[in-house]
């Protein structure tokens, strides 16, 4: 008997499909989420608001939190169609989260995604009311676009997404981020606190809406809830690492900043090898919530893999 007839059949099947290419699904995934959030805001009277909203929202990047949502509702048994718009409304919100970060009453950024930040194009009023824009057009738009979801489930996804952004989440952290700046004594407790709620939230948020709008059972919510929030850890720790030693040119946007801010960073706390190894401790950890999906988690856990090993 050769080794082959001894596996499981489901194994020999698998093994002849090709394995699985995180760059072309990135790239397939990207596509279709530039696709949708090019034609979900039209341009109409003032047409300068919808020029700046667009300005940001369409300036590219990663795409990773739709790509999240949209791989979250595929695993727990949903579609694409059924993701996209909130998928889009994350995009949309993080872009304002990352509009109102640049202004100058917050980090003071003239670069964000290769481009010049919003408010150096459009004057800071305008960059703010950009981000207002989008942050109410996200939920308008997962409620009229979704389609093929009960509407409990949306209920769900909008209370979701607020909580991400309020003050339990984003606004929570970038308070204290803020309140941190130029403090030597930070605490990891405290830094931890930052990244959970600055970044965590919404990756979460991406996370648990794919799979609230797949109808997905608590059990799955609460290892799709874990693998975010190690992932989400992971992730903020490799931008405090790339913030020393990736270029502007890599980084779309100026390096170094959180140095020259006296930010509080992992690095600074536990240096950039530790801080590397903790990443990827988290990142196992992520994938381990995932087994028991088997092969069907396969996105998520190489997208887990792409936060440790991204350049950018
Ligand atoms: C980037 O962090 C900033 C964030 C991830 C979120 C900032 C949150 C807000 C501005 C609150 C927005 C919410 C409302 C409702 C207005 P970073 O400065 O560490 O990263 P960067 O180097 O990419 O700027
Ligand atoms: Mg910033």
């Amino acid at each position: 008997m050769t080794s082959t007839t001894n596996h499981p059949i489901s194994t020999q099947l698998s093994s002849l499909e090709p394995p699985f290419d995180l760059s072309n699904y990135l790239a397939q995934r990207q596509a279709q989420v530039e696709l949708a959030l090019a034609s979900c805001l039209q341009v109409t009277y003032p047409e300068k608001i919808y020029e700046s909203m667009r300005y940001s929202l369409l300036a590219g990047g990663k795409r990773l939190r739709p790509i999240l949502c949209i791989a979250s509702c595929e695993l727990t048994g949903g579609s694409i169609d059924m993701a996209m718009p909130t998928a889009c409304a994350l995009e949309m919100i993080h872009t304002m989260s990352l509009i109102h970060d640049d202004l100058p009453a917050m980090d003071n950024d003239d670069y964000r995604r290769g481009q010049l930040t919003n408010h150096k194009v459009y004057g800071e009023a305008l960059a703010i009311l950009a981000g207002d824009g989008l942050l109410s057009y996200a939920f308008e738009h997962v409620v009229n676009e979704t389609k093929g979801v009960p509407p409990q489930q949306l209920l769900q996804v909008i209370a979701r997404l607020g909580r991400a952004v309020g003050a339990a989440g984003l606004v929570g952290g970038q308070v204290v981020d803020l309140e941190c700046e130029g403090k030597q004594d930070i605490t990891l407790e405290t830094l931890n606190f930052i990244h959970t709620h600055k970044t965590g939230a919404l990756l979460e948020a991406c996370v648990l809406c794919g799979a609230f709008l797949a109808v997905a059972p608590p059990a799955d919510l609460h290892r799709l809830s874990r693998y975010a929030q190690n992932i989400g850890l992971a992730f903020q720790i490799i931008d405090d690492i790339l913030d020393i030693t990736a270029t502007p040119e890599e980084l779309g946007k100026t390096a170094g900043k959180d140095i020259q801010a006296q930010k509080a960073t992992f690095p600074r706390i536990w240096g950039l090898e530790q801080s590397q190894r903790q990443a990827e401790l988290l990142v196992d950890e992520a994938k381990a919530e995932l087994v028991s999906f088997g092969e069907k988690a396969i996105p998520l856990q190489a997208l887990a893999d792409f936060i440790t090993t991204r350049t950018h």
